[in-house]
């Protein structure tokens, strides 16, 4: 009989890529999922650590879902590499540590354990990108997929764990990006999304010699017109971006190809430039927002989404309100608010000037407060609007089914059909905070 996995994900899409990919190799190597923790031999924790102490939230699920059924236990992903061979003094339950690089060799990892060796294995070198190269089994391809193309960052944003955890900037070779891209719209996606901590700097391996083209590698704009012409995909996104790595090539991008959509995730953090500079993001608040303006005069169907932290160590209250201004003033179509985390072993964690945390959390409130107003005036004005939406979850209420349109934000319709993995024309009737509510018109090609 063959021994069953589950697995738990914590996190970002490059944890949700990551996973899809750990299952894959997994069931090559003739492990079975299950969906049941309790009767898993094998539990696999797949985990985040940017904004919190993710290894907190892994002792408590593995107290939760470990039975007399479990064999072998894994921790994975960022926590991995940050924690290291502490989580082994941790917790005495787990048998395998590994980063998120070599995540293809965990297979053979838990054999070993269950051969009986009575080792603990670690492995999370940063160096190897060889877990690349591995498609999707078919039967875990959905309608809507992820590709990583870029890893790392060499950013070092200073309140940022990515670059510790992930490593430097790595783009995969753009022949492994199509390989990829073609099979999972072979296999029945419709969307892809490109993704990568810093997108905007992929700098990949050009699949052919171009005669006269300069240099051998694609960026970001180049690799899109490529996949865009798969046929068969309906709808193509990348996040995430830096403002600073935005390109007049990609703002060109947006404007000539029909299936990207007209929207991008550019977070700028702080709208002080004194914080952005402690932050070492790079630019400054004129530079993002001209940025944008130049986007907007380039192609002025593009939307934006945006991220803010608040509370980074001598943010005063001024500097905390010119982030709520342009929060309010850019009309981002969606923004996501965090209170700051202090990271170990990123600069900013050594810095003076740590803001309490009651402090923080008040700051957020207003922060939210705006984003919501803006977010309401931004849905009320889709009203009469016809979007094309892809269905990807059921509602709360039967026949209702929940989707996104172009720019992420959720619309809710009804149908006596099932929608889910279909793209549908839209009526855009009325508007809550978070979402929207339409007609379904017809079904789109
Ligand atoms: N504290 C709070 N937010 C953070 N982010 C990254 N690191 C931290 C941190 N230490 C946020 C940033 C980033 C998003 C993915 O997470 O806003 O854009
Ligand atoms: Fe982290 Fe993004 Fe800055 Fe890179 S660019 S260090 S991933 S916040």
């Amino acid at each position: 009989m063959c021994n069953t996995f589950y697995i738990e994900i914590y996190g970002c899409q490059m944890n949700v890529y990551d996973s899809k990919n750990i299952i894959s190799v997994m069931e090559r190597r003739g492990f079975e999922r299950t969906l049941d923790p309790k009767i898993a031999d094998i539990l696999i924790f797949y985990t985040c650590n940017i904004r919190e102490n993710a290894a907190r939230k892994v002792f408590s699920a593995i107290g939760m879902m470990k039975s007399s059924k479990t064999k072998v236990i894994a921790i994975g992903g960022c926590v991995a590499q940050a924690e290291k061979e502490e989580l082994f003094k941790k917790s005495k339950l787990i048998n395998i540590v590994f980063g998120p690089h070599v995540y293809h060799k965990l297979p053979d990892y838990v054999r070993q354990i269950l051969n009986g060796e009575q080792i603990k294995i670690i492995d999370i070198d940063l160096e190897k990108f060889s877990k690349f190269g591995k498609t999707l089994n078919q039967k875990n391809i959905s309608f809507s997929e992820f590709i990583t193309i870029q890893e790392g960052c060499d950013n070092f944003c200073s309140y940022c764990v990515v670059p510790y955890t992930r490593g430097r900037e790595y783009s995969r070779a753009a022949k492994d990006i199509i390989t990829d891209a073609k099979h999972l719209v072979a296999h029945g996606t419709k969307e892809i999304t490109l993704i990568g901590q810093n997108v905007n700097s992929y700098d990949g391996e050009a699949p052919y010699i171009s005669i006269g083209a300069g240099s051998n590698h694609w960026k970001l704009d180049r690799l899109l017109y490529e996949i865009a012409g798969i046929d068969g995909l309906k709808r193509l996104r990348y996040t995430t971006s830096h403002p600073k790595d935005i390109t007049i090539e990609l703002m060109r991008a947006h404007s000539q190809i029909s299936r990207l959509v007209p929207f991008a995730h550019i977070p700028i953090q702080s709208g002080s430039d004194k914080i952005l500079r402690l932050m070492n993001r790079g630019h400054t608040v004129t530079e993002y927002v001209a940025k944008l303006k130049m986007f907007k005069t380039i192609f002025p169907d593009m939307q934006f989404s945006s991220d803010f932290i608040v509370g980074f160590p001598n943010e005063t209250f001024s500097d905390f309100e010119d982030t709520v201004r342009i929060a309010d003033d850019v009309k981002y179509t969606i923004s996501y608010a965090f209170k700051y985390s202090r990271r170990k072993g990123t600069p900013a964690a050594q810095m003076d000037g740590q803001i309490p945390e009651s402090e923080k959390e008040k700051r957020l409130k207003i922060l939210q407060d705006t984003l919501i107003r803006c977010q309401i005036d931004r849905n009320n004005s889709l009203i009469g609007q016809t979007q094309t939406i892809l269905f990807d979850k059921h509602g709360k209420k039967p026949n209702q089914y929940i989707g996104k349109n172009v720019c992420m934000q959720s619309v809710i319709a009804e149908s006596d059909t099932n929608l889910i993995g279909e793209f549908r024309s839209v009526l855009i009737e009325s508007a809550g905070p978070n979402s929207v509510f339409g007609k379904v018109l017809y079904k789109d090609e």
